[in-house]
């Protein structure tokens, strides 16, 4: 049997991604530090799907020894599909940012996402029919006022991302690697990123999409040869773009240190 993972899962983005994989057939491996959401959302799911197998995981990925375990945990499943969705997002300028939040989000957005996409391609980067989706967002290819840190760690989701589609590309293995690039969707997002115990998006966000709108594009990213999925800042419209990012490919005869 095979398996998508999906990581932060018990919410927004990745619990309408794991309802959307599941539409498709496809066994679920979902994460994140709700269990109880975990859990509801496999019951949702059984009730659903009931030939589907849903495993869930508690597990805290701001803490790098808790995301090797989660991994290690994972060594039996056969694994299709693995998305790396668990984010959040901070609001403040930099010299007045909460340094304990922005810690943690830099162990979650930037170190978890590398540690899991390296262990993911390291096993399975041979395997045909596999595919690695990292979680930027619009702020991974435009600094947004007063998110500079956040949108850091999103430059580097989508860097990282990018790299690593040239980088399997041109070592011709059949994975393949993305990236999707939502803008303002209608998730648990801005009460955390804000510090807020509720935040209504209709009449605050001119516009937005909602997480089943972008579950879907997702969906569309998949199914596509497209390295990137991103939603236009301007239109709001979902596009399906090669790497963005310039790239400078290392001749096969040059000496490692020449491009440095
Ligand atoms: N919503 C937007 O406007 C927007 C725009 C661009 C990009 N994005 C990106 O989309 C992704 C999904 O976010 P969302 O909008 O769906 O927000 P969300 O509703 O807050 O979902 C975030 C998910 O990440 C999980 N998570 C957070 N901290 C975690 C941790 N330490 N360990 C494990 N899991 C953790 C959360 O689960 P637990 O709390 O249960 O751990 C939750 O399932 C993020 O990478 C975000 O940066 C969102």
């Amino acid at each position: 049997m095979k398996y998508t993972v999906i990581t932060g899962a018990s919410s927004g983005i990745g619990y309408e991604a794991a309802l959307a994989f599941a539409a498709r057939g496809k066994h679920l491996i979902l994460a994140a530090r709700r269990t109880e959401a975990l859990n509801s959302l496999k019951n949702k799911i059984a009730e659903l799907y009931p030939q589907l197998d849903v495993v869930i995981r508690t597990v805290d990925l701001s803490i790098a020894t808790e995301v090797h375990a989660l991994y290690e945990s994972l060594k039996d499943y056969s694994i299709e599909t693995w998305i790396n969705n668990a984010g959040f997002g901070n609001f403040a300028s930099v010299g007045e940012q909460h340094l304990p939040k922005i810690e943690q989000m830099l162990h979650l957005n930037i170190e978890a996402l590398t540690i899991l996409s390296t262990l993911y391609v390291r096993d399975y980067a041979e395997v045909p029919g596999t595919q690695i989706i990292n979680i930027s967002s619009g702020g991974g290819y435009t600094i947004v006022a007063d998110a500079v840190t956040y949108c850091a760690t999103k430059f580097y989701v989508s860097a990282f991302t990018e790299g690593l589609a040239q980088e399997l590309k041109s070592k011709n293995v059949p994975m393949q690697a993305k990236v999707l690039a939502p803008a303002a969707t209608e998730t648990e997002f801005a009460e955390r990123a804000f510090d807020l115990d509720q935040f209504e998006y209709e009449g605050r966000v001119p516009k937005f999409h909602t997480a089943e709108q972008m579950a879907g594009f997702l969906l569309d990213l998949y199914d596509s040869e497209y390295v990137v999925g991103l939603v236009n800042g301007l239109t709001y419209n979902f596009e399906l773009k090669n790497p963005i990012f310039p790239y400078a490919a290392r001749a096969a005869s040059q000496p490692v240190d020449s491009q440095h």
